[in-house]
């Protein structure tokens, strides 16, 4: 079989082995896939010795997405737009760094909640590296609008001048300035993990707006709560997840799986 891995530090909680599992034996490709620990300052040795051992590819979580992005030798755009890399293709020594967060995110959105983004107006919170590495994707569905918000304003107005849009369709603002509605707002902040909640106002959400949360638990979070208190639709990013899986997979194998039953298999193991 060839070998793939995720790449992490922790590793062990990663769900990416039960995914790719999953998809390996529903395409009959001959894969195996595995969990690598490396050390905190041993990415790139880890990378190293992981294809001289005959490696294909890798999936790079925390906290190794920088780090990805700066050892492959070549990137693709939507790894340039992110400026982080969670999918590693190894060639010939050469090492292709790839990025399917966002159009995971997207996939989900779009095509599995059937919630589309064109011509709507977006709300993303948060401006840390999960928002910058959806960002690009985002903006190709044509929204009518896309506020980034952040409590740090500063790293809000740092993405909306590195990414180019139609005049008037991106900026950045702080929570307090916020005084539009929205129809879609994604959270990219990691306030989930630590169970907290941006500090957002209910009536950002327009009537009918739809919710989601790029964190996953089995529980609902505090944003998936909060706006559901508000009238909104709410869904998580255990989809993304496995959708992001699944466009590494086709990276890897010029396959796509069918995301559906692995969806909801990973959702019954959470
Ligand atoms: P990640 O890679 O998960 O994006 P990050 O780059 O450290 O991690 O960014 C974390 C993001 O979550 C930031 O946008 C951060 O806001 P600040 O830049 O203002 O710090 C946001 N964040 C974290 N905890 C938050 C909270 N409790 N409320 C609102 N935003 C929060």
């Amino acid at each position: 079989a060839d070998r793939y891995a995720v790449i992490g530090n922790p590793v062990a909680h990663s769900k990416s082995p039960e995914i790719h599992a999953r998809f390996a034996q529903q395409t009959g490709e001959p894969i195996s896939y595995e969990r690598l620990l490396a050390p905190l300052d041993g990415f790139d040795a880890t990378v190293a010795a992981f294809m001289e051992a005959g490696g294909r590819g890798a999936n790079v979580t925390v906290p190794f997405k920088l780090q990805a992005h700066a050892l492959a030798t070549e990137l693709s755009v939507r790894a340039q737009a992110a400026g982080a890399v969670n999918t590693l293709r190894f060639t010939d020594g050469v090492i292709h760094g790839d990025n399917t967060d966002g159009v995971g995110l997207v996939t989900d959105i779009v095509q599995n909640a059937g919630v589309a983004l064109h011509g709507k107006r977006l709300l993303l919170l948060g401006a840390g590296g999960a928002a910058r590495g959806v960002l690009l994707p985002l903006l190709e569905q044509q929204p009518a609008e896309l506020a980034i918000a952040n409590r740090t304003v500063d790293r809000a107005e740092l993405l909306v001048q590195e990414f180019s849009a139609p005049h008037g369709v991106l900026r950045a603002t702080g929570y307090d300035a916020l005084d539009g509605e929205y129809d879609i707002v994604i959270n990219a902040t990691s306030a989930s993990l630590a169970d907290a909640l941006p500090p957002l106002e209910g009536r950002v959400f327009a009537a009918g707006a739809f919710a989601y949360d790029m964190m996953y638990s089995r529980d609902a979070t505090p944003f998936m709560r909060f706006a559901a208190g508000h009238g909104a639709a709410v869904r998580d990013g255990l989809g993304m997840l496995v959708e992001q899986a699944a466009a590494s997979f086709l990276v890897w194998r010029g396959v796509r799986p069918d995301t559906a039953p692995v969806h909801i298999a990973l959702r019954a193991l959470l």
